[in-house]
C-alpha cells in the first residue's frame, strides 16, 4: 500500500478551530477515564459500548463536544476503553500536548478585557453620588474597541427611550474610518428592545447582542429585522468566553472594556477573563447588607488549615500598576490580574 504525507498550513483561525476541536476530545478523554476509573473502584466493568452510550448526556456537559465530528469523539472513546495499552498512553500524550498548543493559539485570540468600575471606600457600586464625566473621560485611555456592559443597565434606560418608528429598520452605514466602539450586551432572554434609541446615541459605532441558545426565537427575529448583529453562544446563559474569542474573530475587537455591575465582572473574573481592573474609589461608605459589590460570585470554599488572614483558594491576585488622585478626592487605580 502506497501512502502520502502532505504538509498543511491552517491560518490563525483554523489552527484554533483544530485547538478547539482537540480540546473536546481531551475532555472527553479525562472525563470516560475517570468514569471507568470510578465505575473500577465500585467493582463495574464498564464495556466500550456503554462509555459511547454516555456521549449524548456529556454533550449537554460539556456544549463543545457538538462542534466535533461524532465518530472522532467515537475514537476518542475507543483510545479510551484501551487505557494501559500503547493506544491508550499514546492519546494520553497527545492530549498533554494538545492542551498547551490550544492554550497558546487561545490566549492569542482572545481580547484583552477591563474591568473599569466607580466604586464607594467599601467596594459598593450603587448609591453614592458619581462624577460620570470624570468616569467616562477616563475611558480614552484603552482605545477599547468594544464596550461590553451589562443588560441591566440597558433595561433601566428603556424609560428614557423613545418608542421605535421607520429609522430602526434601515441598515447601518458602515464608515471603516470610525474607530468608535462596539457595543455588546449580554441579552439571553432577549429583554432589550432600545436598540433603535442606542444607534442614536453618539458613543458607539457597531451593536452586537449576545444570546444563547435559549434566547427566544421571536427575539433573534426582532434583532435580524433591525440588522443587530447577534452571537449565539452557550446554552442558558452566554458562555462569554466563546463571545470574547468571536468578538476577537469576527470584528477584530482587541480591547474590550467591561462596564457592568458585580455578576457580569464576577462571571468573567471566575473564568480567567480578566485582565486588568480598574476601579475609581470615591470619598463614601454606603454599607447596607444588599447592595452590590464590584465582584459578585459563590462563596469560595475556605482553604483547609487556612491560618487567618490567608486567603480562600481560588482568590484573585493583583498587581498594582498605577495610582492617581483624581479631583473629588477620588483616587484612581490600576491592577493587572496575576496569571
Ligand atoms: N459603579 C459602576 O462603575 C457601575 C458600572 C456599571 C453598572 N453599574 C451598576 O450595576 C448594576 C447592574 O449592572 P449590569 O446590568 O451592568 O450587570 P450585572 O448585573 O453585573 O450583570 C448582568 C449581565 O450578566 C449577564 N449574566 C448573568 N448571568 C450570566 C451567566 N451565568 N452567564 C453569562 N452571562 C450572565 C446577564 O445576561 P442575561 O441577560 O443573558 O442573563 C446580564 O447581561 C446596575 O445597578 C448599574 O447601575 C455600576
Amino acid at each position: 500500500m502506497i501512502s502520502y504525507k502532505y504538509p498543511i498550513f491552517p491560518n490563525k483561525i483554523t489552527q484554533w478551530m483544530l485547538a478547539e476541536n482537540l480540546d473536546a476530545c481531551r475532555w472527553l478523554y479525562n472525563r470516560l477515564l475517570q468514569d471507568l476509573n470510578e465505575a473500577k473502584e465500585k467493582g463495574i466493568k464498564l464495556k466500550t459500548y456503554d462509555t459511547q452510550n454516555l456521549i449524548p448526556s456529556l454533550k449537554l456537559e460539556n456544549p463543545k463536544l457538538n462542534q466535533v465530528y461524532s465518530k472522532v469523539l467515537q475514537m476518542v472513546n475507543y483510545s479510551d476503553a484501551s487505557f494501559g495499552d500503547d493506544v491508550g498512553s499514546r492519546a494520553l500524550q497527545d492530549a498533554a500536548v494538545h492542551t498547551s498548543i490550544n492554550k497558546r493559539v487561545v490566549d492569542i485570540m482572545l481580547p484583552r478585557v477591563i474591568l473599569h468600575n466607580a466604586v464607594s471606600l467599601d467596594g459598593r457600586i450603587d448609591g453614592f453620588p458619581m462624577d460620570l464625566q470624570q468616569y467616562y473621560e477616563l475611558i480614552s485611555i484603552w482605545k477599547e474597541d468594544a464596550t461590553l456592559a451589562g443588560s441591566h443597565t440597558f433595561l433601566k434606560a428603556a424609560s428614557v427611550a423613545p418608542p421605535e418608528d421607520e429609522s430602526a429598520f434601515v441598515p447601518p452605514k458602515m464608515d471603516p474610518g470610525d474607530k468608535r466602539a462596539i457595543l455588546v450586551i449580554p441579552d439571553s432572554r432577549g429583554r432589550i428592545r432600545t436598540w433603535h434609541y442606542l444607534r442614536t446615541l453618539p458613543y458607539w459605532r457597531h451593536f452586537v447582542a449576545l444570546c444563547s441558545k435559549s434566547t427566544p426565537g421571536d427575539y433573534l427575529e426582532y434583532l435580524k429585522q433591525r440588522h443587530i448583529d447577534c452571537i449565539i453562544t452557550g446554552e442558558d446563559h452566554v458562555d462569554l468566553r466563546t463571545a470574547l474569542e468571536e468578538l476577537y474573530s469576527r470584528y477584530a475587537v482587541k480591547v474590550v472594556r467591561v462596564d457592568s455591575g458585580g455578576t457580569l465582572n464576577g462571571l468573567l473574573l471566575r473564568q480567567g477573563l480578566v485582565n486588568e481592573v480598574s476601579v475609581l474609589i470615591y470619598p463614601s461608605l454606603v454599607g447596607g447588607e444588599t447592595t452590590s459589590s464590584i465582584f459578585r460570585a459563590p462563596d469560595l470554599p475556605a482553604a483547609a488549615g487556612a491560618a487567618p488572614g490567608q486567603g480562600a483558594e481560588g482568590t484573585i491576585s493583583l498587581k498594582l500598576m498605577k495610582t492617581e488622585k483624581l479631583r473629588g478626592d477620588v483616587m484612581f487605580l490600576r491592577y493587572e490580574v496575576r496569571r
